[in-house]
């Protein structure tokens, strides 16, 4: 049953990138199963820095197979632009496969997500999307007006499709939102200009991953996201509008979860999170500055500088339970050299303590955490990649964060490059 699920297990930007383009020297097949071009995923190698959005993060090497399944919502142009700029780096797309029942991100939902953030800007309330319009086109896929891969491939239908969904669209746009309303011809010319560009990858994905799984190729689950960004499980509102957990991997590419024999939360060695909402570890002040600073933490999306803070373990205990994780890998230690840093183990409400993660945004307003101080270590940690090598220091740290998520370490990152990586244990 070779299915390896990676998953985000903070707020995102774990460095999941990393993590799949490493262990997917062994892999045939790597699909994202959620979200869309909010996700930015990067791989170093040779000295050249990589950032994915859509395309998963195994396509640099030449044997596997990437497939982009039909949990994601798929902005068309952003998705040619990223096959275009492959093309330059002379790398094959023919190996990208896309599902037919995946949503389409549309202009109009790009417009809707900014104009919703907008309003909700003049009220203190909005959530900082990355107003790549996945919120409304995930809405759209809930409220059944969506549009589908299939659809684009099916012109007989797709004009009075478009017209019908367009009138309700616009009557919004207009009405609410006072924004300017979107043409069916235009948006009719680009859907077919996509269609011809995207006809060649689009394809039915369930068949072909049961095929390989029973031929016993193995397939990487890529996540996107975090396990708190989570529609269900995360920090709602303040989430995105996709399940990036694991069980959003069998709904996200019809695969029974059966299949999947490894679950592998991703952890930064501290945490971050873009965007507003609930942070109880946030360093608000010069040592957040000076892990940003140190860490170049800014967004591969958008840009925008990330939130830092001290590393959670009642985050991390949450999603390791969420996930059922059957390991956990610890991405950015070498980020920690010379800090003191410390180790969120609970919260104090109301003079209480409390170890689990509570669903009220106003109490995770108002909760302290517990904090374990932890030495600095004695040397650098950056790009060690021999267990034994680690400072003593340094090893504790793990080690402690181990205990307390109860969940294994398999993996310790120590730098953006491939080599930079401790295996303790083979997921694949
Ligand atoms: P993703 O969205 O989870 O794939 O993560 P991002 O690519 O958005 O952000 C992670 C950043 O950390 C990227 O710039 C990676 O190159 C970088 N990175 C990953 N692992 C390490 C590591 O162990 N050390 C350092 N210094 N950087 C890392
Ligand atoms: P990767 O895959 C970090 C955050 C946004 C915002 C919230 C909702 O690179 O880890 P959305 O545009 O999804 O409606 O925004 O979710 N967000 C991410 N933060 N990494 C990501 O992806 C994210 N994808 C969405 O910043 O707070
Ligand atoms: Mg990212």
């Amino acid at each position: 049953m070779p299915a390896y699920a990676i998953v985000g297990g903070q707020w995102g930007d774990e460095g999941k990138g990393k993590v799949v383009d490493y262990l997917s020297e062994k892999a045939d097949i790597v699909a994202r199963f959620a979200g869309g071009n909010n996700a930015g995923h990067t791989v170093v190698t040779n000295n050249k820095e990589f950032k994915f959005h859509l395309i998963p993060s195994g396509v640099l090497w030449p044997n596997v197979t990437c497939v982009i399944g039909n949990g994601l919502v798929v902005d068309p142009e952003a998705l040619l632009d990223e096959i275009a700029g492959f093309k330059e780096h002379s790398l094959d797309t023919g190996r990208l496969i896309i599902s037919d029942r995946a949503h389409l991100i549309m202009p109009y939902h790009i417009l809707i997500d900014q104009l919703d953030e907008d309003i909700k800007s003049a009220t203190g309330t909005a959530i900082g999307t990355t107003g790549r319009g996945i919120g409304p086109a995930y809405m759209d896929k809930a409220g059944r007006i969506g549009v589908r891969m299939a659809d684009l491939l099916d012109q007989s239908q797709l004009r009075s499709r478009l017209s019908f969904i367009l009138e309700q669209k616009n009557r919004l746009i207009t009405r609410v939102y006072d924004g300017d309303p979107v043409s069916v011809d235009d948006l009719y010319q680009k859907c077919l200009r996509w269609g011809d560009a995207l006809r060649p990858f689009i394809r039915q994905v369930g068949p072909m991953l049961l095929e390989a799984l029973s031929k016993n190729q193995k397939i990487i689950l890529e996540g996107a996201q975090g396990s708190m960004l989570d529609i269900d499980h995360g920090t709602y509102p303040f989430v995105t509008s996709s399940s990036p957990t694991v069980g959003g991997a069998s709904i996200g590419l019809g695969i029974s979860p059966r299949y999947i024999q490894e679950i592998a939360g991703v952890y930064k060695a501290y945490t971050t999170r873009v965007g507003s909402g609930p942070f109880p570890t946030e360093l608000d002040n010069e040592v957040g500055d000076a892990i940003r600073e140190r860490a170049q933490e800014y967004g591969t999306t958008t840009g925008r500088a990330r939130r830092c803070g001290w590393f959670d373990a009642v985050v991390a205990r949450h999603s390791v339970a969420i996930n059922g994780m059957t390991s956990a890998i610890l991405t950015r230690l070498d980020v920690l050299d010379g800090f003191s840093p410390k180790i969120c183990i609970a919260y104090r409400f109301n003079g209480e303590v409390i170890d689990n993660f509570p669903a009220s945004i106003s109490m995770l307003d108002q909760i302290e955490p517990v904090y374990e101080d932890m030495p600095a270590w004695e040397q650098p940690t950056v790009g060690i990649s021999d267990i034994r090598d680690l400072p003593e220091n340094a090893l504790n740290y793990v080690r402690r964060i181990e205990y307390l998520i109860g969940c294994p370490i398999s993996i310790i990152s120590t730098g953006p490059s491939r080599s930079e990586t401790i295996l303790l244990h083979d997921i694949l």
